[in-house]
């Protein structure tokens, strides 16, 4: 199996991901989260939120809606311009991205044998390339017809520009601020497959950062060094994270500038997350459009002005991704030699305890001692008032440990025969297998401390 397929099965078979709707035979490009991916996700956006909101006095968080007016969509110009340029084979009908055609890759089906050949059939004869919009269409209230068409959002971004004036008033910001934002995004798209890296339901964490134009340029790179900086610190290696600059006659219709930070999937590079300077195309646009003056009032200059934007944004679903392939190593032969278990392949998650789903495990030594498991309950019930722990008296005591290494969880806390007489328990460190003995009553404050230290 190779790196992307072994990460597949361990999400199916330890609940990280599953394909939605499976049952029915799933649905391409769409992912459910289970009991310990919905927990890691929530806790990559509780870091995100931290680093980002909490730390910055000058960025507030929103939370907007998924439909909005549907002038907003002419206005930003995604009705317009959030296109992919289409063909389809003559043959089976079958339709594929132009832009993939021309480097052998297909919607989902992987690589043709040939550039310019269809996956599916062979056929070599496509229909002229059409433009196709990404938007998904709905109709607000019970009327289908045009005038109540909108479009699920395909990004967040537009409800920070178009609540830019109210959330400076409200909140009392002076420019340079940002107005940040997770939220559920939607894209028809059109290429998908490689698991969860290109879906067609997400969530995007992004900023939109109002600055003064003529200062987009500080900001653009300084946003670009501290977006790089969010994934090492959350445990990405440097050496699997590259920039790449958007060539100008690349750039979406709104941007001035644009890198993304790549990150190398078993795949291939690809992007992971991606800073551009927005200039004031957006509320500018969104100015016109309502006739609302979204301009800022600079008291020091007394002098009006278009704030340019710079926006960081990243998928966090992607992001999530890249941590299980960054974290995911295996032990041939395994780390320790005394169980039969332990002769065969040993996985390790190595994610950072910040985002790890589970906290810690309480595992009796043995099952079949009353007491322990009496005590092992007892420490169970303090710890998951604070941590979010598993308990586990299944198996031996080593398959306990590595089935906890598989899912990432950092500590095992172990009650064995001294538990009864000291009162005291083992930590066990996930990476270096050490074991550290612990008063019970210290050690709710140990844990938190161990957490901590890598915030
Ligand atoms: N507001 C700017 C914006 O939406 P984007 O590059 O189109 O920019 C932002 O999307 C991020 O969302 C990307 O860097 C990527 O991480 C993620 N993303 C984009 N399309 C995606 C998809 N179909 N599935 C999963 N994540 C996606």
């Amino acid at each position: 199996m190779d790196l992307m397929e072994k990460i597949i099965s361990l999400s199916k078979r330890r609940g990280f991901i599953f394909q939605s709707s499976e049952i029915y035979g799933g649905v391409e490009a769409l992912w459910d989260y289970g009991p310990l991916g919905s927990l890691l996700k929530n806790n990559i956006k509780e870091e995100w939120i931290k680093r980002f909101v909490q730390s910055y006095d000058s960025v507030v968080l929103i939370d907007g809606t998924v439909l909005m007016h549907p002038n907003v969509w002419k206005a930003s110009g995604h009705l317009e311009h959030f296109t992919d340029p289409l063909v389809e084979c003559k043959n089976c009908h079958s339709r594929f991205r132009v832009d993939h055609m021309a480097d052998g890759r297909f919607a989902g089906q992987g690589k043709a044998k040939t550039k310019n050949q269809c996956p599916q059939c062979g056929g070599k004869d496509f229909t002229s390339a059409k433009q196709f919009n990404l938007m998904f269409k709905t109709f607000l209230g019970p009327v289908e017809d045009e005038a109540h068409i909108t479009y699920l959002r395909p990004e967040t971004a537009q409800s920070m520009f178009t609540n830019f004036k109210q959330v400076q008033e409200a909140m009392r910001l002076k420019i340079p601020f940002g107005i940040a934002q997770i939220g559920r995004c939607f894209r028809n798209e059109i290429t998908t497959g490689n698991f969860t890296f290109r879906t067609r339901e997400f969530d995007i964490a992004e900023i939109e950062y109002f600055v003064k134009p003529g200062e987009d340029e500080k900001w653009f790179d300084f946003w670009v060094d501290e977006w790089e900086r969010f994934f090492l610190d959350l445990g990405l290696k440097k050496e699997n994270l590259r920039r790449y600059e958007h060539p100008k006659e690349a750039l979406s219709h709104y941007s001035k500038r644009t890198i993304d930070i790549e990150y190398k999937f078993p795949f291939g590079w690809s992007e992971l997350a991606g800073i551009a300077n927005r200039t004031n195309f957006d509320l500018s646009q969104h100015s016109k459009m309502s006739s609302k003056d979204l301009s800022y009032f600079d008291e020091e200059t007394s002098k009006s002005y278009t704030p340019y934007v710079i926006e960081p944004t990243l998928g966090i679903e992607r992001l999530l991704l890249a941590l299980l392939v960054d974290a995911y190593q295996e032990i041939k032969g395994g780390r320790t030699t005394t169980t039969k278990a332990a002769k065969e392949v040993e996985v390790v998650l190595k994610l950072d305890k910040k985002i790890a789903p589970i906290k810690m495990a309480v595992v009796p030594l043995v099952k079949n001692k009353p007491e322990l498991v009496k005590k092992a309950k007892e420490v169970y019930e303090i710890l998951k008032s604070h941590f979010m722990c598993q308990y586990d008296e299944v198996d031996s005591i080593g398959r306990r440990y590595r089935r906890q290494d598989e899912i990432g969880t950092p500590f095992a806390i172990t009650i064995d025969f001294e538990t009864l007489e000291k009162d005291d328990v083992t930590i066990r460190d996930r990476d270096t297998m050490e074991q550290e003995r612990v008063k019970i009553n210290d050690l709710v404050g140990v844990l938190k401390n161990q957490l901590s230290q890598n915030l």
